[in-house]
């Protein structure tokens, strides 16, 4: 096996080119995931990443994974009984089909991911198991206490590190390559100083991860900016189900927090911490039969209600009271150290706690088996939307799904290569144009976060898609600040755009002015693309739920 093959020819305003099988968008879970078992098919891989290899949004997950392991699961708990929890959480909108496929996957990804060395908690009978939101039994895998995605992401990196898969760091894609046909043929891509470049490859995998940095706060790291879901849109592919940002019910609360806040696991409620407001009443008491492990568009949504009629006005917090949680500081080492940061003391006073952007449960449209609607184009992880996630993700399924979706990725790669069925690198080209239109990003997410995060109404998204437009200016993507700008601008219009149609509340998507859900009139996603002079389009014909 050969690696990918660097040239300083271009035929483009491009000052340096490679070529590869596949090119890789992202070093997470689902991209390291896809790449590995590219390699091992053969393929030549290449992989790219705007950061560090590991400091994308795969190290912040702390919960676990969701999976139902032969032999080791509750008594009674099935993986039939984790895909109808995850049904129940998509609040309607779930594909059945995928659900069945990706969650039965479950057992057979985590067993490739342990066989490559990612070590799991353990208890007297086998793995540790614990509960979050929505689940109906402890099912829930973790490492380090709370630090299970850092733990995933060490064991796919030292493995990558191993079989010498090529990684390109601090290299920003900026606009995929397209044949006359329309096919995807690799990418343009700026190097950490800017210098322009060309990725010729049939095949492009996007597994960027998600968009927090739409908000001003969010669980996401700073890389969480939506370039991947941009570039994927601009490339013709269809997207549906971006109204649905789920906002996680509890991060660490500090005045004034911006950007990534630290997260504070579901699991502490897993493990019997309670959630309760500035007098100490409980705040799931009567909202949900599952209380505070009720789903967490569920709880974000009474915690926001909460916090609205506070008894001296609008408060910006609650509180996460785990102080007769057993051993928090051993069970729950991440949390505790973002607490102890802060000047909290979990064991001895409660966790002041508010909701933050965390994982968009649309995206770019897939199949179980991460092809688009482009060829050339595969998608895996946040990023796509398969059906798994329908309106509302169920926690901890997202691990599991990107390296279920990054394995079959890059098997259909495999097989579409085998086939034929992908373009000549040598026909893609970049396209005419690399200007964008650009917000400035602390208005856009300014606007984002007061009309378009929990609780919309028709007025304020109008506002937010008026202020969007009359703030943005054509700018040249020369630099990755532009592109991720570009990208939040873009992504930011899609979203309003969905969100402004869909007249009712369901899962993540809470509308003020239509609190109900409408089954007869909205139990459908809605797919999106750009219309040729770059707008979001909502198209006519809906992608029918098949649950
Ligand atoms: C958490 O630990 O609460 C987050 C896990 C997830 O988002 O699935």
């Amino acid at each position: 096996m050969t690696g990918p093959v660097f040239t300083s020819q271009s035929k483009t305003c491009a000052q340096w080119e490679a070529r590869a099988d596949l090119v890789v968008l992202g070093s997470g879970v689902a991209g390291l995931t896809a790449a590995l078992r590219a390699r091992q098919l053969g393929l030549r891989v290449l992989v790219v990443t705007k950061a560090a290899v590991d400091d994308g949004n795969t190290r912040w997950a702390q919960g676990g994974v969701a999976v139902v392991l032969d032999g080791e699961h509750d008594d009674g708990d099935s993986v039939a009984a984790h895909a109808a929890d995850t049904v129940t959480a998509g609040a309607g909108l779930c594909d059945a089909a995928a659900v069945r496929d990706i969650v039965g996957a479950g057992p057979a990804a985590v067993a490739r991911l342990r066989a490559l060395g990612a070590r799991f908690d353990a208890s007297s009978t086998g793995l540790a198991r614990t509960r979050e939101g929505g689940h109906s039994a402890l099912r829930v895998v973790h490492a380090g206490g709370d630090a299970t995605g850092a733990e995933v992401e060490r064991a796919l990196v030292a493995e990558a590190g191993g079989r010498r898969v090529p990684v390109l760091e601090r290299h920003v894609a900026v606009d995929a390559l397209r044949t006359p046909l329309g096919e995807v043929a690799g990418v343009t891509v700026l190097d950490p100083h800017g210098v322009p470049g060309v990725l010729r490859a049939p095949a492009v995998l996007v597994a960027t991860g998600g968009l927090g940095q739409l908000y001003q706060a969010t669980s996401n790291p700073e890389v969480a900016t939506g370039d991947g879901l941009a570039l994927a849109l601009r490339a013709g592919a269809l997207a549906a189900d971006v109204e649905f940002v789920q906002f996680h019910p509890t991060v660490l609360y500090t005045r004034g927090a911006r950007g990534r806040c630290p997260l504070v696991t579901e699991a502490v409620r897993g493990e019997g911490a309670v959630l309760v407001d500035a007098t100490g009443a409980p705040v799931m008491r009567g909202v949900h039969p599952l209380g505070d492990l009720a789903p967490r568009d569920v709880v974000s949504a009474a915690i926001t209600r909460r916090m609205a009629q506070a008894p001296g006005g609008v408060d910006d917090h609650v509180y996460l009271d785990a102080t007769a949680v057993p051993g928090f500081a051993r069970r729950f080492p991440t949390v505790h150290a973002a607490c102890a940061a802060a000047g909290v003391d979990p064991a001895r006073q409660p966790i002041p706690v508010t909701p933050a952007a965390h994982f968009a449960c649309g995206g770019v449209v897939t199949g179980i088996d991460g092809r688009t609607t482009v060829t050339g184009l595969y998608a895996a992880g946040e990023v796509a939307r398969t059906g798994l996630h329908g309106a509302n993700r169920l926690a901890s399924n997202s691990l599991l799904e990107g390296l279920v979706l990054g394995e079959r990725a890059a098997e259909a790669v495999a097989a579409d290569l085998a086939a034929g069925a992908c373009a000549d690198p040598r026909l893609g080209q970049p396209p005419e144009t690399d200007v964008a239109p650009v917000a400035e990003r602390d208005s856009l997410q300014r606007v984002m976060s007061r009309y378009a995060a929990i609780g919309r109404d028709a007025e304020g998204l109008a506002v937010a898609g008026s202020v969007l437009d009359l703030s943005s200016v054509d700018s040249p993507l020369w630099t990755q600040e532009a592109v991720e700008d570009a990208a939040l601008t873009l992504v930011a219009a899609a979203l309003i755009a969905a969100a402004a149609r869909r007249t009712e509340s369901r899962g993540c998507h809470v509308r003020t002015d239509h609190p109900g859900r409408d089954d007869a009139a909205w139990r459908h996603s809605q797919p999106l693309r750009l219309s040729p002079s770059g707008q979001p389009v909502l198209a006519e014909k809906i992608v029918e739920a098949a649950s």
